[in-house]
């Protein structure tokens, strides 16, 4: 069928503004927005730009606004987004990251604030064997999390984010979350300095919008919250001692 993609155009080095511009896009009701987006960059326009690498959901780099909300364009069916011939497909840049090329955006500020979460395992205790052994069942607590693939779809779906810019973000927080309910891990407290400030997990008004946009399904919400019951926790633990 006959679908019409709707793009957002910006090139910083030559255009005062951002514009849309629409192509028309031969595609099947099965294929993947990806395909559509390939089909006018090789047939109608090359100079149109955005990302992609593994078109299988895993590198996380073609995540973009489609019809107004935060995914992937090689998980989106075009069924999914255009039911009859002639329908509309908006495509837009992800929000609150610097557009650098028309659906491609600068990345260093998401990126930034998901280092700043120290998101790797910090433990300098001596290894008792060859492993840090870890039960099923404690491995599960964060199993979830784990799946992140950085896409930054969750950024730009935040609300909060639209008030407040320096919030740092739920994958930032998911992440900080995943190596936080880890048992081999020894980090809470080297992450509780960027968590427990005002930009860090409390500007989280539980809006879902991050748990709605994940393409790996991650309970970012609840990840979210359950942060701030083991910042609560510590500080109640701390007014005892
Ligand atoms: S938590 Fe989900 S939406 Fe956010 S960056 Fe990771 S994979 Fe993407
Ligand atoms: S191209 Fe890799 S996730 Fe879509």
């Amino acid at each position: 069928m006959n679908i019409i993609l709707n793009i957002q155009r910006y090139n910083p080095d030559v255009d005062d503004a951002p514009y849309f511009q629409e192509f028309s896009v031969e595609v099947g009701p099965n294929q993947r927005l990806l395909d559509a987006l390939m089909l006018v960059k090789r047939f109608q326009d090359g100079s149109l730009g955005f990302r992609k690498s593994c078109a299988h959901g895993v590198c996380g780099s073609d995540a973009m606004r489609i019809n107004g909300k935060d995914g992937l364009a090689c998980k989106t069916l075009v069924k999914e987004v255009a039911q009859k011939e002639g329908d509309t497909v908006t495509l837009e840049p992800l929000r609150y990251l610097p557009v650098q090329r028309d659906l491609i955006v600068d990345q260093a500020e998401f990126f930034k604030k998901y280092r700043s979460v120290k998101p790797f395992l910090i433990n300098d205790e001596p290894v008792a064997e060859k492993e840090r052994i870890q039960s099923q069942d404690e491995r599960m607590q964060f199993d979830d999390t784990t799946n992140c693939i950085l896409c930054a779809s969750c950024y730009s779906a935040c609300p909060v984010l639209d008030e407040n810019a320096d919030f740092i973000g739920p994958a930032a927080i998911a992440q900080a979350y995943r190596f936080n309910a880890d048992t081999r891990d020894r980090g809470f407290e080297a992450r509780l300095a960027v968590l427990d400030r005002p930009d860090g997990v409390w500007p989280c008004q539980n809006h879902f919008k991050c748990t709605q946009s994940c393409p790996r399904s991650i309970l970012i919400t609840k990840r979210i919250n359950q942060t701030k019951r083991l910042i609560e926790k510590h500080k109640e633990k701390q007014a005892e001692t």
